[in-house]
């Protein structure tokens, strides 16, 4: 756990350092739960969707039956008429329960903060035992004095072997990384006091509490019950500011698609099935960001909705579903550390027929970086409901009318930005200068999502190599983003893009000036090749292995 925080640590620092992410607004003290990608970040989000819109958009895969599916994009406003909002049910299903402290005023959802309390293993079997006892009765005598008395029976109980406990708040996705995260915290000495392993019991606002009172994670106040919070981010349209006027930041992208399915159906030659694609900024005031930039309040999505016969959505969504995940594996997330996790019955939304999570192995977790769902006709339905017009589909083949199912792969850039981050940070081991073994942190990127592909030096600042090199740089920037460096020594300049995620590095040398060749080094293998330095031939070469 704790080599796992070091290396998110080494992550976050890095991302600053070299340009990837900054905290929005710095100069000022930032702002809790914004972020800003700088030079080489934005790079990398770019790369990320230009990838996605290829790859799904302009040339998507085939689909099930072995010929190419339809697919378009869309630009909605991020601002929509608010009735949207009342018809996807956000305005009043869009809430997480949350939990104040007390004493500090933090604020945190109540599903994700846990109460940890430790109990001292002898302690801690008396009591399951008399637990198990009182269980036992309880089943036995369904009486409502008696049940009172043995609820009272259980709370007395919990108070006697909760009082003398160490109890710790902590901020976590799963109870099992709050236990964790709990062990950790607890200073030795008290955990010496308690026997070597003492048993963790845990408990978060709503869930399993039983009236046990919470502990705030920061300051160790408590914790009021949860209350609902709307996660909408409200604004005002014109000059009036009532509740006439009153209007949301988009939360998704989605709603933007499904008030266009009909201009996309009437404006086009598109048949079912057909899928409509989307990225675009999205706004949650969430109760509590964290992780770098996993949770955060304004965040870009990737959104497709595919909009299929009912009687195949089953295919579709399977479909839909191994593709992409196949997508993130094939842009470098090992599968070791991916995992397609299908949601459990009771895990689904009343309206969605089946759902999986595309997760991945974060160094603060595993944790959601897309969904995949059967989402049936709801939005549809709702949005015919809501705003009158007919959303069905005529068939004119079949001659059937229906509401077409829809299967949503929903994904965040900047999620697949950070993991795709977290899975190119690598440290390893570099020949300096003088051929010493020196620690080197390099960042293996996909090629394709690379934020600089080529790095040009001259080996010395004389003798026309400075110029020569000048010539293939601007030669190559035209189709790729390339840099141009002449500063320091070769080694230093190596590290230099190894960090950013340079793919390769070519270096005008003095044989260069003789027969017209570069060297060319990988960054993974460090390994360097001769190869012809004419700009043609160099981009040829280039495209070729980013292509890989
Ligand atoms: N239209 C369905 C929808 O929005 P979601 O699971 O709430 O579903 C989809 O969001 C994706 O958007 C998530 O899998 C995640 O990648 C990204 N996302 C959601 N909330 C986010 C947040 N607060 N910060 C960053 N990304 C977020």
């Amino acid at each position: 756990m704790a080599g796992e925080q070091d290396l998110m640590e080494k992550i976050v620092s890095l991302a600053k350092r070299r340009g990837f992410i900054y905290p929005s607004s710095e100069i000022y003290g930032g702002i809790n739960g914004f972020w800003d990608y700088g030079p080489l970040g934005v790079e990398l989000k770019r790369n990320i969707k230009d990838a996605w819109w290829n790859d799904f958009v302009r040339c998507p895969p085939l689909g099930p039956d072995g010929r190419p599916i339809q697919m378009v994009g869309l630009d909605c406003s991020i601002i929509m008429n608010p009735k949207v909002w009342e018809a996807s049910g956000h305005v009043t299903g869009f809430n997480d329960p949350m939990v104040d402290c007390t004493l500090c005023k933090s604020r945190y959802r109540a599903d994700k903060v846990f109460t940890v309390a430790f109990i001292p293993r002898e302690k801690a079997l008396e009591f399951f035992e008399q637990q198990d006892e009182a269980v036992r009765a309880y089943e036995k005598d369904s009486d409502s004095a008696e049940r009172y008395a043995k609820e009272r029976l259980f709370r007395s109980m919990d108070n006697a072997i909760f009082n003398p406990a160490v109890r710790l708040g902590i901020e976590a996705e799963t109870p099992e990384e709050a236990k964790e995260k709990a062990l950790a915290a607890l200073p030795a000495k008290q955990r010496k006091g308690l026997g070597l392993e003492p048993v963790r019991i845990w408990w978060s606002p709503i869930r399993e509490s039983r009236g046990r009172p919470s502990v705030c994670p920061r300051c160790g106040g408590q914790l009021t019950e949860a209350r609902k919070f709307n996660l909408m981010f409200e604004t005002y349209v014109g000059a009036m500011q009532d509740s006439s006027s009153k209007a949301y930041l988009r939360p998704e992208t989605a709603q933007g698609i499904f008030a266009n399915y009909k201009n996309v159906l009437d404006t086009t030659r598109i048949k079912v099935p057909f899928g409509i694609a989307q990225i675009g900024k999205a706004f949650r005031n969430e109760i509590n960001p964290r992780n770098f930039t996993f949770r955060s309040r304004e965040f870009e999505q990737m959104e497709i909705e595919f909009f299929c016969h009912p009687g195949q959505a089953d295919q579709w969504y399977k479909w839909w579903r191994d593709t992409r995940y196949a997508w993130y594996t094939g842009l470098g997330l090992k599968s070791s550390k991916l995992r397609l996790r299908d949601h459990e019955k009771e895990e689904l939304a009343h309206y969605a027929r089946a759902c999986a999570d595309v997760e991945y192995e974060f160094p603060f977790g595993v944790s959601e970086l897309e969904g995949i769902a059967n989402r049936t006709d709801f939005d549809l339905s709702q949005h015919q409901k809501f705003s009158g017009r007919d959303m069905t589909y005529f068939d004119d083949e079949t001659k059937e009318r229906f509401l077409p199912y829809v299967i949503e792969p929903s994904g965040g850039c900047d999620r697949a930005a950070l993991a795709f981050l977290c899975e190119a940070y690598c440290e390893d081991e570099a020949p300096d200068e003088n051929g010493a073994m020196q620690k080197r942190t390099v960042l293996r990127f996909h090629p394709r999502l690379a934020p600089i592909k080529v790095a040009i030096f001259p080996l010395v600042k004389k003798d026309g190599m400075p110029e020569r090199a000048m010539e293939i740089y601007s030669a190559l920037r035209v189709n790729m983003t390339a840099v141009y460096d002449e500063k320091g020594a070769v080694g230093r300049r190596y590290r230099r893009q190894d960090e950013a995620g340079t793919p390769f590095c070519l270096t005008v040398d003095g044989q260069t000036m003789q027969d017209g060749t570069v060297t060319i080094r990988d960054r993974d293998s460090m390994k360097q090749d001769r190869i012809p330095g004419a700009p043609a031939a160099l981009l040829a070469y280039i495209q070729e292995h980013l292509r890989q």
